[in-house]
């Protein structure tokens, strides 16, 4: 405790704080601040590989990136003329985005926002794209439609039910289940979708994610 509210004391002046965080998240949010602090969790610096194949879909605007971690996709998005807040509740793994943000010049244009998304108030219809990697909260996902302008893009990928093969500790409410993603987005034009896992050999290194670009009718 007294070693995250030196790092929280450390970042304070860099990142904004919205909100409490509850005692179940409080508890999950000290197992990522643990697992990141023990050179654990998602440490790349290269972007995912689905948005990046994606790119080119895209016009430069305002972009969210939830559950952003070290912040690998909002730098990617900032150094290509997004706007970008991302948001996630670990001190540790924002420290650290924001060291890679002014390491990369792009302080200007990236805001890391530590809070709890499941209480995060989203604004509406004020992101051209919301982006997300390997997070899933069900309670999010009237929020985050509503979250995109008319004619924005949602780009997500994490992970489903056959994630669970090789990490049977995985709790199953953090999976996504068959189609989940392209019902989500049913009412959207759907640019590209895929699910990854039924018939791979998992243990050979895949990881089982669905992943889905869709875009919000530019009205209706
Ligand atoms: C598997 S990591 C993904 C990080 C990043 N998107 C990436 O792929 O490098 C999941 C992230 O979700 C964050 N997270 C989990 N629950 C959260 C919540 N309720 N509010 C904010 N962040 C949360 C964790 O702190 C962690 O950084």
């Amino acid at each position: 405790m007294e070693h995250e509210r030196d790092l929280l004391d450390e970042i304070a002046q860099h990142v904004r704080v919205i909100g409490d965080l509850d005692d179940v998240e409080r508890n999950s949010r000290l197992h990522w601040n643990a697992r990141y602090a023990a050179g654990g969790g998602p440490r790349k610096t290269t972007p995912h590989p689905w948005l990046v194949h994606h790119f080119w879909r895209l016009r430069p605007g305002r972009a969210l990136d939830i559950a952003c971690g070290m912040g690998r996709d909002s730098i990617f998005l900032a150094r290509r003329g997004f706007r970008v807040h991302g948001i996630d509740f670990s001190a540790v793994a924002l420290s650290e985005a924001q060291r890679r943000a002014r390491a990369a010049d792009v302080s200007d244009r990236v805001s890391f926002i530590l809070a709890d998304l499941t209480a995060f108030a989203f604004p509406r219809e004020h992101y051209d794209l919301v982006i997300c990697f390997s997070y899933w909260e069900p309670k999010l996902k009237a929020t985050l439609r509503e979250a995109v302008k008319p004619g924005g893009f949602i780009i997500y990928e994490t992970f489903n039910v056959w994630w669970k093969w090789t990490r049977p500790e995985v709790e199953e409410r953090f999976l996504l289940q068959p189609g989940e993603l392209l019902n989500w987005l049913k009412d959207w034009h759907v640019w590209a979708y895929r699910e990854v896992g039924s018939d791979l050999p998992l243990t050979r290194g895949h990881k089982a994610v669905s992943s889905i670009v869709a875009q919000k009718p530019r009205s209706g």
